[in-house]
C-alpha cells in the first residue's frame, strides 16, 4: 500500500500548528552489503531490519567501523545494497534505474554530513538554493525558500558569505538549511556535529530537532555524541553485522573473556560476591 502525503498517520495525528512536512515511512528488510576489496569479499552488513514511521526521529550509535555510515549511504540511495529490500512509503527503490533514483533522491532525501561539503565558490544563499534549482524550481522561488530557511537557522546576515568566510558552526547551519530547504521526507545525518565544539554542537542539535519537529521529516542521525543520542525519542545501537537493537540493551560480551577485578586479579565466577549479585527478578536490560 502506498501512503500518500494526505493520509500519513503522522499528519493525521498532528495538532494544528505542528509539523507541516510529511515524513517518509521507511522499511528495510534483510539488507546486506558486501564489498569486494583486493579480491576478498568483506561483508559489513548481514541482515539489517528497520521500520521508521513518518516523522520518526531516531539516533543510531555504535562502535567505529561497525557499518553505520555504510547503512546511511544505502538508506540515502547513494549506494546500493547487495541484498534486501529498501522501501519508501511502500515503494521498493532498489528496483529504480539510475536516473529515476537520482531524481527520487533529490526530491525526497536531505543529507547532513560531519564535513559540510558546501560548494566553496558559491555564497551561503546560492548553496542553499542549489537543491531547488536542480529540481528546476524558478530562481526567484528558490531564492525565497533559501532566505526563509537561512533566516530560520539564524543566518539572514550571512547570505552573501562564501563558506570560507563563515565559522565552522555557521557552515554547518548552512549545510542544515541546504538539507532541509526542500522539506525532505527523509533527513539523514552522519555525525552532524562531530567537527564542532561542544557549545556550537549543542546549538546545532537543538536547531536540528526544532526544525525537524516543525517540518515533520523522518529523521535518522548517526552519532557518537551521547547528548545528541539522548535528545532523540528513539535510540538504536548497531552491532556487528549491522544488527540494530535498542540502545539500552545490554552490550554483548565475549563469553570466553576473563572477568578482571578492579585490582587486576581474575575473578572466580563460580563464587560471586553476593552483595553485587543482581536480584533474581532484575530486568533484562530493558529491551524496547
Ligand atoms: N568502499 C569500501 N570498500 C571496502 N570496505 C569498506 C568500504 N567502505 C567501508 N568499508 C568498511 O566497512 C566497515 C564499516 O565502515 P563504516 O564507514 O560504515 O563504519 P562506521 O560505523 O560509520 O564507523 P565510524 O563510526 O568510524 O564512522 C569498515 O570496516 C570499513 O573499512
Ligand atoms: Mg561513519
Amino acid at each position: 500500500m502506498t501512503i500518500t502525503a494526505a493520509s500519513t498517520p503522522y499528519r493525521d495525528a498532528a495538532p494544528a500548528g505542528a509539523p507541516r512536512g510529511v515524513g517518509a515511512r521507511v522499511d528495510v528488510e534483510g539488507l546486506a552489503k558486501t564489498y569486494l576489496h583486493g579480491g576478498q569479499r568483506l561483508t559489513v552488513l548481514k541482515n539489517v531490519n528497520l521500520h521508521l514511521d513518518p516523522g520518526d526521529m531516531v539516533a543510531v550509535v555504535g562502535a567505529s567501523g561497525v557499518g553505520k555510515s555504510t547503512f546511511l549511504q544505502i538508506l540515502g540511495t547513494l549506494d546500493l545494497p547487495s541484498e534486501g529490500r529498501l522501501a519508501f512509503n511502500g515503494q521498493d527503490i532498489t528496483l529504480f534505474g539510475a536516473a529515476q533514483l537520482a531524481e527520487f533522491r533529490n526530491k525526497t532525501i536531505g543529507f547532513v554530513f560531519q564535513f559540510h561539503h558546501l560548494l566553496p565558490e558559491f555564497t551561503a544563499e546560492e548553496n542553499v538554493m542549489m537543491p531547488a534549482l536542480i529540481q528546476r524550481m524558478p530562481r526567484a522561488q528558490a531564492r525565497k525558500s533559501a532566505r526563509e530557511i537561512l533566516g530560520r537557522v539564524g543566518l539572514s546576515h550571512r547570505l552573501t558569505h562564501k563558506p570560507s568566510e563563515l565559522s565552522g558552526g555557521e557552515q554547518q547551519r548552512v549545510a542544515l538549511a541546504r538539507a532541509m530547504v526542500l522539506e525532505p521526507a527523509l533527513l539523514l545525518a552522519d555525525e552532524p556535529t562531530g567537527n564542532l565544539d561542544r557549545k556550537t554542537g549543542e546549538e546545532i542539535h537543538r536547531l536540528f530537532l526544532d526544525l525537524n519537529r516543525e517540518r515533520g521529516s523522518t529523521l535518522l542521525v548517526v552519532t557518537h555524541n551521547p547528548e545528541l543520542a539522548a535528545m532523540m525519542p528513539r535510540c538504536l545501537r548497531m552491532e556487528d553485522g549491522g544488527v540494530l537493537v535498542p540502545a539500552n540493551s545490554p552490550m554483548p560480551t565475549p563469553a570466553d573473556e576473563p572477568v578482571i577485578a578492579p585490582d587486576g586479579a581474575p575473578v572466580d565466577e563460580a563464587a560471586p560476591d553476593v552483595a553485587d549479585a543482581p536480584a533474581a527478578d532484575a530486568p533484562d536490560g530493558g529491551v524496547a
